[in-house]
């Protein structure tokens, strides 16, 4: 079946499956891996460091793929972000901005014509973000991965209040690991999903494996874990940042990873989802209109 959503139409990809933005490992080369799968690969400037490194990679990731990918440009993490920016304007990929508000790169994103997508944790700042102007908004809950606000409210919650409260088409994140969860988002209305845990179970990215395997021992039976995942940490933007290899990735997974037994390419990652989703369509005929 086609799974033509308004993201599939903003970004040109297969699958309404949005690679999400990971500091240290959205690489060029994992980026591509996702594009070719018919999700929408991204590649996560901050990585690059450089605006120069960043172009270099846009060109490898272009000839890599002809499937569609774009760049995060996280704000206050990534150095040199307007210059980043320029570099995606040249390039023509696709924006995705998160972390602080957009207003400082928004002129130029829409003199530039870009597709752009903002995320947020707050339906308060997603409303912001649209009327900055960005043609969608990725939402994630407090069972996602990454820097939390203290504001932040279940998935489910913040998708159904952001879906009242915004225009825009709604891309849903945050504990989205699987065919139920990525239908069930699509059900509420999402047009979109973005995974950043459970796409670092897959072959492509560039983590050690018994990182990997570690991450698809997590269980929800572990305080810790649930603890790591629901507690808002406080953010530091000046922090020194570890190594990659110093990091223990499992302990950045999310719940996403939960329902996840074997390390697959992202291909059969991605194939393992659609499937599963036509399944559940054809199993339940009450899902069709
Ligand atoms: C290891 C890791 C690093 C991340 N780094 C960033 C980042 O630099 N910028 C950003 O906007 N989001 C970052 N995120 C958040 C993801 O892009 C995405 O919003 C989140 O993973 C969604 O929740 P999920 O992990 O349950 O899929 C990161 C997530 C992970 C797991």
């Amino acid at each position: 079946m086609k799974w033509t959503t308004k993201i599939t139409e903003l970004l040109g990809c297969k699958y309404p499956i949005l690679q999400g933005a990971t500091e240290m490992i959205g690489t060029w080369s994992f980026a591509a891996a996702v594009a070719e799968s018919g999700a929408h690969g991204t590649i996560t400037a901050s990585i690059c460091k450089t605006p120069d490194k960043l172009k270099d990679d846009i060109k490898k990731c272009k000839k890599a793929t002809s499937g569609s990918f774009g760049v995060n440009l996280s704000i206050g993490l990534c150095p040199q972000v307007e210059d980043m920016l320029e570099v995606c304007i040249e390039e023509g990929v696709p924006v995705e901005t998160s972390v602080y508000k957009p207003d400082a790169l928004a002129e130029r994103i829409k003199e530039a014509g870009l597709p752009w997508i903002h995320k947020s944790a707050r339906v308060k700042d997603a409303v912001h973000a649209q009327e900055t102007g960005a043609h969608a908004i990725i939402l994630v809950g407090t069972e996602g991965a990454g820097i939390k606000n203290p504001a932040q409210l279940p998935t489910m919650t913040t998708i159904l209040w952001g879906l009242r409260a915004l225009s825009v088409p709604v891309i849903a994140a945050g504990g989205i690991g699987d065919s139920h969860s990525f239908l069930g988002a699509l059900a509420m209305g999402a047009e979109g999903v973005t995974m950043g845990s459970a796409l670092m179970t897959t072959k492509e990215c560039p983590i050690g494996n018994a990182f990997k395997e570690k991450i698809l021992k997590l269980s929800l039976d572990e305080p810790d874990f649930r603890t790591r995942v629901l507690t808002p940490a406080p953010f530091d933007k000046n922090a020194v940042r570890p190594e990659p290899e110093d990091i223990d990735w499992s302990h950045a997974a999310s719940f996403a990873v939960t329902g996840i037994n074997t390390i697959l390419s992202v291909k059969e990652f991605v194939q393992q989802i659609i499937q599963g989703a036509e399944e559940i369509l054809e199993t339940r005929q009450f899902l069709k209109n």
